[in-house]
């Protein structure tokens, strides 16, 4: 056998042999630790946490170390969390995929949750924007806590007065996500027709009233039951998916935001127009490995192809959209739609609520 023949040979096994590895390593399941004993002298807090990969059920409401605020950071008195799927894919570790950021065969971080509203309790001495007492939202690892600490230039915010600590924990990772998905991936414009596919949802209610402040005609598409409520929120149209299937009704749409990814691409593609742009927020979890990511490789087989462009995107909490959200909401024009709220203890069965995948708008976790 020739030279380079045995050298692909051996670098095909040694790949196999990797991917394998990988695939084993990022599949495996450690089971849940104990919690680690602390220092007498530790100031406590409770907190949510989760010491191996799995259900609702493996998470425990648990004493840890109250954080300080570093030079740099803001120490927040969490007074209302937000649930998002977000937090049950890495409660989950799934699709495996996330491991990779969460860590290999149990979490390295055991904490859990992301968005919060509450009070500044202490600030760093180089921290200048935020002092004491302020009413702050924003997004930080480890929200369903007592207390966080946030870095002054990361996603915290001042809470608009007219908002309750519940409505502006209810918006960080949905809000941003419906605001970047419409104006930086879909590019909306004033005029435009603009299918919201899960209207009813976390990202969707906000998406429904964002792009009608963006001046497009808005359809949002949900069940039946909450075919009220989201007209209610400022849908010109609202298709009821139990009745009727957007993609075959003839109608074409300049930009149609998804976050539930119940069609194929060459489906949604009939309801795009000749130019239209479609955004893809979220995917059915179907599968443990890369589950709602197939949407992003159907999006790039398909687009070389059509004159529609297919944009999966990823959500990146910053200061300057929370900030843009804010006043939105402070003109009263993007309000949170909040569906059921839990206390911190009862983090579970939020999630578990919300991993049914019929929420109606945001379920809120409520410290106060
Ligand atoms: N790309 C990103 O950066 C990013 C960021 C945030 C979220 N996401 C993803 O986006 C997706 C949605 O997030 P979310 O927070 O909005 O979730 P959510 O609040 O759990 O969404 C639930 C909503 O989906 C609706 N729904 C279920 N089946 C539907 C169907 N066949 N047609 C239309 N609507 C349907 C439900 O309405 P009914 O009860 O009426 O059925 C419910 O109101 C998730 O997959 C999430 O992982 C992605």
């Amino acid at each position: 056998m020739k030279l380079r023949y045995k050298i692909l040979i051996v670098v095909l096994v040694l790949v196999t042999g990797m991917l394998s590895w990988l695939a084993v390593s990022l599949s495996h399941d450690s089971p849940c630790g104990p919690a680690p004993a602390l220092p007498e002298q530790t100031i406590l807090m409770k907190a949510v946490v989760h010491r191996c990969y799995g259900a609702a059920d493996v998470l425990r409401l648990e004493d840890v170390a109250k954080p300080t605020a570093a030079d740099n950071e803001v120490l927040v008195q969490v007074h209302a969390a937000s649930v998002n799927p977000l937090d049950w894919h890495y409660l989950r570790g799934t699709p495996y995929i996330v491991r990779l950021d969460s860590g290999f065969g149990k979490p390295e971080n055991p904490r859990l949750g992301v968005d919060f509203a509450g009070t500044v309790a202490a600030v760093g001495k180089s921290v200048t924007h935020f002092k004491p007492g302020d009413e702050v939202f924003g997004g930080k690892f480890g929200a369903f806590a007592e207390y966080v600490s946030v870095r002054e230039d990361r996603a915290l915010v001042l809470k608009p007065a007219n908002m309750t600590f519940e409505q502006a924990a209810a918006v960080p990772i949905a809000a941003i996500t419906a605001l970047q998905g419409l104006r930086d991936k879909g590019q909306i414009k004033p005029g435009q027709k603009v299918l919201i596919n899960g209207a009813s949802g976390g990202v969707g209610t906000f998406a429904v009233q964002l792009a009608k402040s963006f001046g497009a005609e808005v359809t949002g598409v949900c069940s039946t039951k909450n075919v009220a409520m989201v007209r209610s929120i400022g849908a010109d149209h609202v298709i009821d998916y139990t009745q009727e299937d957007f993609t075959k009704s003839g109608e074409h749409y300049d930009l149609i935001l998804d976050t539930v990814g119940n069609h194929t691409l060459l489906e949604n593609r009939r309801a795009l127009a000749p130019h239209g742009i479609f955004v893809i927020v979220g995917g059915p979890n179907n599968g443990q490995w890369i589950g709602p990511l197939m949407g992003l490789i159907d999006a790039l087989v398909l687009s070389p192809f059509v004159s529609q462009k297919f944009r999966p995107f990823l959500a990146e909490l910053n200061p300057g959209d929370l900030s843009i959200l804010g006043d939105l909401m402070q003109a009263g024009k993007v309000t949170p739609v909040i569906d059921r709220q839990y206390a911190l203890s009862e983090v579970p069965a939020a999630i578990r609520y919300l991993e049914a995948g019929h929420a109606r708008g945001k379920v809120v976790i409520n410290l106060k």
